[in-house]
């Protein structure tokens, strides 16, 4: 997958000269974590770098950033726009613009030099940013759109809807320096200039609360105009803004209006002067194109028929098209879309082709993915090929679409008969691996088919393989579960009628997630779609943004509010979500507090209770829906309790320190009461006594010192003797498992759960064809209504464990970021070597072992300007070496104590290749 790339400005930073004297490359320069990115509107963005060296124990002690409005200016290195001097710091990721004010339009060039324990650095290559609208005055034009239904338009319950087309035609008569679009498209567009596509984004812009804020993109497309005739076209498609349903629970759904559109295309002549052509109603427009009908849940209907070839080039005969009509804009703020587009990532030959009855075929394209399918036909004008999709098969080999519920997921191509004909639907995704076609003409072969994997454009973080192949197949169903469910927003599934962002399947996924994806643009920017979705009493919604109206009060769907800003800050050291959120997350603790917490500090308010927990015996679940909801008070009140905790962290790194006392008091009271309010003596356990409360009880610290051996007794006690070796844990247990049981010293536990094979385990899901997770443990056998075969919330904390627990990678809790790296793997028997990479904000990490005759072997990567505490196995016998040399001799490694049995030593950053003999 490619590197984040904001915009069409695709300009790669590798190339650093060398200081002779010392090893010493900078790389991977980010503004705002992307690489050139054009058109933000932070004020005072963030600047990050990476340092490289092939010396050991490298670390940065001062830099020099300057910034400059042109390369010029930078080449002599006058820093007009800011020159941070000489700065002694080891920080080198996150450090705050704080030069002159940054302007709309403002292109500004940057480099950085540091020095270091090993010498300094030459300076960087050049990484530049440009700055979007900052004033909304910025904005010149009006909006446009038609705010009804055509004919062939149908206002109903599946909101068929056909595109909008705009066009516009203009003269430029001097020579072209610069040209910039700015364009907010509502609910989704594609933006033409010269019969060219500008960029290769689809489904833009993000989904966002229209009525909150709006998000704007910026092209740059000096290269598209021309001196003389030009035109510019825009498709709107619906996207969330038409919503999927308009009359299926008003009071539930909401819906925005109409497609609309604002551009504003700015074109710098070489002359100085400028000319800016807005949207306004000398624009025309149709809604009778070929795109009939495009919506998220049913399908698009394309009708080749009505094509218009040249509508968005100079010289088109429009007189048969309307003209623009100026609309309401949205209520939103506008702002600059920050993270990544989505795009098509990856294009997947299908693996076969039959026909089941007389001219329809079932297509499987071997993977369940995100995505659509690329069409190749040639037939007679008129001809039209259905594409209905599917994730499973039914036993009789036809699709399996009861778990769609009302989403008809099927597309429709009418063919024009003029030779070969390519399409692929623009404003639509589905989740599928089948695919059933209808009306061919001819036989269709593999040939004719493409399947199109689409999804944010986010770079995977690293590789994760183990000896065990069943632990290396579940990561790769992690990794497609995850990627399917990327869509500028966090979804819970791609297929069915919902594909919402919930918030309770993100509370630890988000972190988990981030082990497989550089995940932070996606969450800063839903960190606000959460923020948004609060309403002035404090209530926070379980789904944002809040397409559905969901304020039902638990702890642990909106609670993810604080986990999404814990993880930005905890994996790439980014404090500012929390430091910009802290007011609303304490207005929506308080908010909870003050209506749902009783005198004996319990939190009485739930909704889900552990979501999904999987019935005893699959026949116990058979056909039955698991939609059925049992709160449960001691849930929410260890997550209380847990949340007063983080709010008390939060409260340091926000400059609130006046908070903390009231939040530990709080918090005090609650533990206080807790074991007196739940604890069950002659069940050794708490609340029900469930694997979950007990877990919860535990992992979250409301467990008094003289209990805690006797609860991790009982979790053991339910896993091994009541659940035969299984979990029994829902959505909520299943996020702190695996880490109470390390913690807690049962690793071989977690690892049986890991790789258990019957239900309920996750390799039940993978012996029964899973190619993703499952959203029930039952996924075979439950009722289809509530049953997708792609969601990612079953994960809870497995691929945590994976990084942290089986490869010994994780960034210590004082040292966010991965500045300093915690490397203590849990060394399993039946393992016999893991080999984890990761890439993280400081560069990438590495940590593969392997037991070998009773030998242990241990290679790590440490990136620059961090080092690692790093834990040996308990069972090694004597002093290991590096490369042969006692570790003692070794200058960048330094021993600092034992615990237990595992030495553990202070290790610089460089590569290392530790080896040691291992007790039998
Ligand atoms: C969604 C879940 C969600 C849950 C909460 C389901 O229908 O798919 O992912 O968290 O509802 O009610």
């Amino acid at each position: 997958m490619n590197k984040i790339v904001f915009g069409i400005v695709n300009i790669f930073l590798f190339i650093f000269s060398l200081n002779l004297h010392a090893e010493v490359k900078l790389d991977n320069l980010r503004c705002e974590m992307l690489e050139n990115p054009i058109g933000i509107d932070v004020v005072n963005p963030n600047l990050s770098w990476n340092i490289k060296s092939n010396e050991r124990g490298v670390s940065q002690n001062a830099y020099r950033i300057i910034v400059a409005s042109s390369k010029e200016n930078l080449d002599q290195n006058i820093g007009d726009m800011w020159d941070s001097d000489k700065v002694e710091s080891d920080q080198s990721i996150q450090i705050t613009y704080q030069g002159k004010k940054l302007e709309s339009r403002k292109e500004c060039f940057w480099k950085v030099k540091v020095w270091t324990s090993h010498g300094e650095s030459e300076w960087s290559s050049i990484a530049n940013w440009s700055m979007g609208f900052i004033y909304y005055k910025d904005w010149q034009g009006r909006w446009i759109g038609f705010d009804r239904v055509f004919p062939w338009d149908s206002d109903s319950f599946n909101s068929r809807l056909s595109a909008r087309y705009f066009r516009k035609e203009f003269k430029l008569n001097k020579t072209i320096e610069k040209a910039r679009v700015y364009i907010i498209g509502l609910g989704l567009y594609e933006l033409f200039l010269n019969g060219k596509k500008i960029g290769d984004q689809v489904l833009t812009p993000s989904p966002t609360d229209y009525t909150k804020n709006v998000k704007y993109n910026v092209f740059d497309v000096t290269e598209e105009l021309q001196q003389g005739e030009n035109a510019i076209g825009v498709i709107l498609g619906n996207g969330r803004y038409y919503t999927m349903r308009q009359h299926y629970k008003a009071y539930k759904i909401k819906n925005f209006g109409f497609p609309k559109m604002l551009v504003q295309l700015e074109v710098e002549y070489d002359d100085g002067s400028t000319r800016i052509i807005t949207t306004d109603s000398s624009w025309r427009g149709t809604a009778n194109g070929p795109i009939r009908s495009n919506n998220e849940y049913d399908g698009e209907e394309y009708d080749a028929q009505r094509e218009m070839p040249g509508w968005s080039k100079p010289g088109f005969n429009d007189t048969d098209w309307l003209d623009a009509e100026y609309v309401e804009e949205p209520r939103g703020e506008f702002e600059a879309q920050m993270n990544p587009y989505v795009k098509v990532l990856q294009t997947i030959k299908p693996v076969s082709i039959k026909e089941i009855s007389k001219g329809r075929y079932i297509l499987d394209i071997g993977q369940n993915i995100a995505g659509w399918i690329k069409l190749k036909v040639k037939g007679n004008r008129g001809d039209q090929v259905q594409l209905r999709f599917a994730e499973i098969l039914q036993d009789n080999g036809e699709l399996f679409t009861a778990n769609l519920r009302d989403a008809k997921a099927c597309d429709l191509y009418t063919l024009k008969g003029e030779g070969e004909e390519v399409w692929e639907p623009k404003f639509v995704y589905h989740g599928f691996q089948f695919v059933e076609i209808i009306g061919f003409p001819g036989t269709p072969t593999l040939d004719n088919f493409e399947a199109k994997v689409v999804s944010d454009e986010i770079d995977k973080n690293g590789e994760f393989t183990t000896s065990n192949p069943l632990i290396n197949q579940l990561f790769k169903n992690a990794y497609w579960g995850v990627l399917s469910n990327y869509k500028g927003i966090p979804i819970d599934c791609p297929q069915r009628d919902e594909r919402q962002p919930w918030l309770g399947e993100r509370a630890v996924g988000c972190y988990s997630e981030s082990y497989i994806f550089g995940n932070e643009l996606l969450y800063r920017k839903w960190i606000d779609d959460i923020a948004y979705s609060q309403k002035a009493d404090g209530s926070v919604c379980d789904v944002a943004p809040s397409y559905f109206r969901y304020y039902s009060d638990n702890m642990t769907w909106p609670g993810t509010f604080l986990f999404v800003a814990d993880m930005l800050y905890r994996q790439y050291g980014d404090v500012r979500p929390i430091v910009k959120h802290y007011d609303a997350m304490k207005k929506w603790m308080f908010y909870m507090r003050d209506r749902y917490l009783s005198d004996e500090y319990i939190l009485t308010q739930d909704r889900y209770g552990d979501w999904c927990a999987p019935p005893k015996t699959i026949e116990e679940g058979r056909g039955k829906s698991a939609d059925v909801k049992y709160p449960s008070q001691l849930i929410s009140t260890t997550y209380f309790y847990h949340f007063l905790g983080m709010m008390q962290q939060f409260a340091t790194l926000s400059g609130n320190e006046q908070d903390i006392l009231e939040y530990k008091e709080l918090a005090e009271k609650v533990k206080n009461n807790f074991d007196k309010n739940f604890y069950r003596p002659e069940l050794s356990g708490y609340g029900e006594n469930k694997l979950t409360d007990n877990i919860l009880a535990l992992y979250m610290d409301l467990v008094p010192e003289n209990k805690k051996k006797t609860i991790a007794g009982t979790i053991e006690d339910i896993i091994v003797n009541e659940n035969k070796g299984h979990l029994s844990t829902g959505m909520i247990g299943t996020k702190w498992i695996m880490r109470t049981l390390t913690d807690h010293n049962r690793t071989d536990i977690a690892y049986q759960l890991a790789t258990n094979k019957t239900y309920p385990s996750w390799g039940y899901m993978i012996e029964n064809g899973a190619k993703v997770i499952w959203e029930l443990w039952n996924g075979n056998t439950a009722s289809p209504r509530m049953n997708s075969y792609n969601h990612v919330m079953m994960l809870g904390d497995l691929i945590i464990w994976y990084y942290e627990s089986l490869a010994g990678i994780k960034s210590s809790d004082q040292s966010p970021g991965f500045k300093q790296i915690i490397m203590k793997p849990e060394i399993i028997n039946q393992l016999d070597y893991v080999n984890a990479s990761y890439n993280s904000v400081h560069g990438l990490i590495k940590s593969n072992w392997e037991k070998k005759d009773n030998t242990f072997n241990w290679d790590i990567s440490i990136p620059a300007n961090t080092n690692a505490i790093v834990y040996f196995p308990s069972n090694i016998v004597n002093e290991p070496t590096e490369n042969g040399l006692n570790i003692n001799e070794i200058e960048t490694v330094r021993f600092l104590r034992m615990e237990g049995n595992r030495k553990v030593y202070q290790v610089g950053s460089g590569d290392y290749s530790f080896h040691s003999e291992m007790k039998k």
